[in-house]
């Protein structure tokens, strides 16, 4: 896609965050953008901020790990701008769960929102997508959707899963030579609001170190290293570009691929998950 001027983006999860990035990017690129979230007071504040701008946006309460409601999110952007071109299946949550002991309601939360909202969105806007004859969808990984390091088993599966379905998508829409194309972010660290809105989210509303003391330790670093991270403006702004050059992948810290290359090697070398 290389014209973004009057163009539509939805973006779930854009109160907040690496989705406000990105409607901030699209906003300054001349889009229309349509915000779905659960925080309806942030999307309010946000509706202000872009309007303030001249910019057209349209908000909307939406969970994404309800299909009905991500149909009603597309019913909400074709009556008000009779169209959709790109699609951010950005909305999610995490916390660190062990494996071994994580209970079934967090696996059912984490997977919900985390795979079955980018499949729900794939499924319910590719359509219009199609219908409007250019556009993009673009899923929001992890580098957790590329290696799955401990205490984050739900969440691994879940990004996984997201690599997975974009992966697939891109490869059968090339195959039918769609004029759609898609791309996968994978960010590492950003510094967002996401360890507090998963806690407040948290359908057993549980604090993250009922899952034991080492959760509690694996929160604190992850919380200091996304305090330290990344801008989520500066996300925005890579994956504005990487709809706009046609990039698959969108990582915001590269040289992290060097972990996955040392667990390729491991696989050659000597079938173990990780050598040392
Ligand atoms: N922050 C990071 O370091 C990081 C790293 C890798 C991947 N990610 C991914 O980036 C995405 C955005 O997260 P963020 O870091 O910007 O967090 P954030 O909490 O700042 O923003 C996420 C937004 O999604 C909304 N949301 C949560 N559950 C929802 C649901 N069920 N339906 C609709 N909206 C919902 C929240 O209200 C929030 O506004 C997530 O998919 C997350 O897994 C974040």
């Amino acid at each position: 896609m290389e014209n973004f001027e009057g163009r539509v983006a939805v973006v779930t999860g854009g109160a907040s965050g690496i989705g406000l990035g990105m409607v901030r990017a699209f906003a300054g690129a001349g889009m229309k953008v349509v915000i779905a979230d659960l925080d309806t007071e942030a999307m309010g504040a946000v509706e202000q901020e872009l309007t303030g701008r001249g910019v057209e946006v349209a908000t909307t309460t939406c969970d994404v790990s309800q299909l009905e409601q991500v149909e009603a999110l597309a019913g909400l952007a074709m009556d008000r701008f009779g169209k959709v071109n790109v699609l951010c299946n950005n909305a999610g949550i995490g916390i660190p769960t062990s494996s071994v002991n994580i209970k079934l309601d967090d696996w059912k939360w984490i997977i919900d929102v985390d795979l079955w909202g980018p499949i729900y969105g794939v499924k319910t806007f590719l359509p219009l997508i199609e219908e409007a004859g250019e556009g993009h969808i673009n899923s929001t990984s992890s580098m957790a959707g590329l290696i799955a390091s401990g205490m984050m088993g739900a969440y691994n599966v879940a990004k996984h899963g997201v690599v997975a379905l974009m992966a697939s998508l891109e490869r059968d829409l090339r195959s039918r030579k769609s004029p759609i194309t898609t791309s996968v972010l994978c960010p590492g660290p950003i510094n967002t609001n996401i360890s507090r809105h998963s806690v407040a989210y948290r359908p057993t509303r549980a604090k993250p170190k009922a899952d034991g003391e080492k959760a509690g330790q694996v929160a604190s670093s992850i919380q200091a290293s996304l305090e330290q991270g990344m801008d989520p403006d500066e996300v925005g702004r890579l994956v504005l570009e990487a709809i706009g050059s046609g990039k698959f992948w969108v990582l915001t810290h590269p040289r992290w691929a060097k972990a996955i290359q040392k667990q390729l090697d491991a696989m050659n070398d000597d079938q173990t998950l990780t050598r040392g």
